[in-house]
């Protein structure tokens, strides 16, 4: 008898072998795209800390949209960026508010050939930055968030919003969303709960996506990125209050967390690859330190690998047409 007698290799010979053998593969339809569109553009703009993400036209949006339901991905996700902004956010309600005509105008194009999106918190819209109103002293007020929150909810459902993803880590956000749609009728919106959203310095290159006004950080409200255990508090929370599917953002810093998620819930897992994840990958490639493809597939694979079902990337159409050709 030769040694060894046991030869994993075998498995890796050919190709077709391989492929037969794969444990991952991930599928367009759970890819979600997220897109940005700005008030009274009339051309798309570059995001210089994005390269290939644009800020777009109202037209342009629509245009995109359509070209992300033909590469067959399973959703998008919309973010607004106001003109003008106001302590208190108050376009993110305005139902002739950026994100909600954007919403309107994504749904009569694409109906229901992928799911509609929106992301809804407040950041955008207020003139301070912060995911939240503030009291008189500056600090981010939870329980006057949430009704403004409720009523972003309801506003962005009368747009015909197919998914909610509040995203400001206010305590109660779930339930509150989720009561406030159902109050007026929407109970068929579900909601994507940004669950374990941590205060990541991987958010830099989005911040000048929205054009934030941030100064300062959101470690009161986003959580520690040294922590785990409070994942899974909030996660269950989360699913007690109603969500639907659960997120966890960034996603490969975070991968531990991701499977813990996974192994702790029974609703679907998400995951964002967030703008900074994207613009290390894409900065690297343009300076051909790393082979750009691959390394898109390889991040998306050990994201879902992980436990993540559903990944939301500024890659998805890409990934999508690449997968595509692949299987
Ligand atoms: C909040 C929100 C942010 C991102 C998604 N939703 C910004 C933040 O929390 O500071 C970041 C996504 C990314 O970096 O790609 N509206």
């Amino acid at each position: 008898m030769s040694y060894p007698e046991i030869r994993p290799r075998r498995l890796r010979r050919t190709p077709a072998i391989r492929r037969l053998v794969s444990e991952t593969r991930v599928d367009p339809a759970e890819l979600v795209v997220p897109m940005f569109v700005k008030e009274g553009l009339t051309e798309p703009r570059a995001i210089s800390s994005l390269p290939g993400v644009l800020q777009h036209s109202r037209d342009s949006l629509r245009k995109a949209a359509v070209e992300a339901v033909q590469a067959g991905v399973g959703g998008i996700m919309l973010f607004g960026v106001p003109e003008q902004r106001d302590p208190t956010g108050s376009g993110g309600i305005d139902p002739n508010g950026i994100l909600n005509v954007a919403i309107r105008d994504v749904v009569a194009e694409v109906g229901d050939a992928t799911v509609v999106m929106s992301d809804l918190c407040l950041d955008e819209f207020t003139s301070h930055g912060h995911c939240g109103l503030l009291t008189a002293d500056g600090e981010v007020d939870n329980d006057s968030t949430l009704a403004a929150y409720a009523e972003m909810a309801v506003a962005q459902a009368a747009a015909g919003v197919g998914m909610v993803g509040p995203s400001g880590m206010m305590d109660g956000q779930v339930g509150v969303v989720r009561r406030a749609l159902d109050a007026a009728g929407h109970q068929d919106v579900a909601v994507l709960a940004y669950a374990a959203k941590y205060a990541s310095a991987f958010y830099g290159p989005f911040r000048e996506a929205v054009e934030s006004a941030l100064e300062g950080d959101r470690r009161t409200y986003q959580q520690d990125p040294a922590n785990l255990r409070e994942s899974l508090r909030e996660v269950a929370l989360d699913v007690a209050e109603g969500a639907d599917l659960v997120m966890v953002k960034p996603a490969l810093p975070y991968l531990d967390v991701v499977s813990a998620v996974r192994a702790a819930v029974d609703v679907p897992v998400a995951a964002y690859q967030v703008s900074g994840e994207y613009a290390m990958v894409e900065a690297a490639a343009a300076n051909g330190w790393i082979d750009r493809e691959r390394v898109m597939l390889e991040t998306l694979t050990s994201i879902k690998r992980a436990g993540a079902q559903v990944i939301l990337t500024y890659w998805a159409v890409e990934a999508a047409e690449l997968l595509r050709q692949r299987y």
